[in-house]
């Protein structure tokens, strides 16, 4: 079995990770497997996949692809793919790609890992803000010992857009240190310690209820661009914004207009439309929004690669992997 990489970080001490892992996973004899009279695993269990580059000549003949950020083409350029799996949680970084094979499933990670590390970075930031981090931080540089009234957070309503794996582990974080939570969903959920809604409705009273609202939508056509000028508009003066979604839900130009209007206090970022954000960008500038360089959940090859493992020994054994892409829906 081939398992072709490509990682558009260019991340070399994470791949060789991988390679490690799973190269280690595959190669162990593993004797209470009935299938192991099947060539294709016999193989495996004596050597241990290859492990090489997607993008290579070997590549080519690669059975599973584990990508993030794949170039157009590139997927179906490997003809005998049986499995593509997404680094990431979010597949859109696979989908935006014209010439996806269509009869190649595609699964995600869904980590409890990164749903951990996402809560953390969002009650970090959440609470930097409404603690007067920056404002702090200016002061101690100039030696200045002065206290600022105090924002009043409990019970303060916050809404997290998105309730599935990763949102609702945030959405239980936020009620349990005192927050009261709005979550929006494309469909309903039902969460102990949320108020939760969906449709049109329930985005609005979420918009115009919360203080503080955090994108963790998966891209897809009817969530790009969600958060523009109208939306901000709705929000309560000087609310803040938090993406760790996609950076193409957010309008950026609208929420500069936005910031730099006083209706939003400020906002802490961690996707962006174009990545690496460019040096020119307007972000930079903006003293009220905080730019993380997409690292608020990075994939732990660690824990991720128990699922990795189980997804490309389910499709060896003729079955289909858990978290497949449903393409209808986009994610
Ligand atoms: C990160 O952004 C991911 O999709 O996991």
């Amino acid at each position: 079995m081939i398992i072709g990489y490509y990682d558009k970080t260019g991340d070399q001490q994470i791949r060789a990770r991988w390679q490690q892992l799973l190269q280690t996973a595959f190669a162990r004899p593993n004797l209470a497997r009935p299938n192991l009279a099947r060539p294709d695993l016999a193989r495996l269990n004596l050597a241990g996949p290859d492990f090489v580059a997607l993008d290579s000549a070997a590549g080519r003949h690669a059975d599973i692809a584990l990508v993030w950020g794949p170039p157009a083409g590139l997927l179906a350029s490997c003809k005998r793919l049986r499995l593509i799996i997404s680094l990431g949680q979010g597949v859109d970084h696979i989908m935006r790609d014209p010439d996806l094979p269509d009869t190649v499933p595609v699964c995600r990670l869904v980590d409890p890992d990164m749903a951990h590390a996402l809560s953390q970075w969002v009650i970090a930031v959440l609470l930097d803000h409404l603690r007067d981090g920056p404002a702090y931080r200016e002061q101690a540089a100039g030696r200045v010992f002065q206290q600022r009234p105090q924002i009043q957070t409990l019970d303060l309503p916050v809404a997290v857009y998105g309730l599935g794996a990763i949102g609702r582990v945030i959405a239980e974080r936020l009620a349990a240190i005192g927050f009261q939570v709005l979550g929006w969903a494309a469909s309903q959920k039902s969460l102990p310690d949320i108020a939760c809604h969906s449709g049109p409705a329930g985005w609005q009273h979420c918009l115009q209820t919360a203080r503080a609202h955090i994108c963790i939508l998966p891209l897809t056509k009817k969530t790009e661009n969600l958060f523009n000028a109208k939306a901000f508009a709705q929000m309560p003066k000087a609310s803040y914004f938090i993406n760790g979604g996609r950076g193409r839900q957010l309008v950026e130009e609208d929420l500069l207009a936005a910031i730099q209007s006083g209706q939003l206090a400020g906002a802490a970022l961690d996707v962006f439309r174009t990545e690496p954000l460019p040096e020119e960008h307007a972000f930079w500038l903006e003293p009220r929004i905080t730019i993380w360089p997409h690292v608020a959940a990075r994939t732990n090859p660690e824990t991720a690669s128990r699922q990795v493992i189980a997804a490309i020994e389910a499709v060896l054994d003729g079955q289909l992997p858990a978290n497949l892409l449903d393409r209808t829906r986009g994610y």
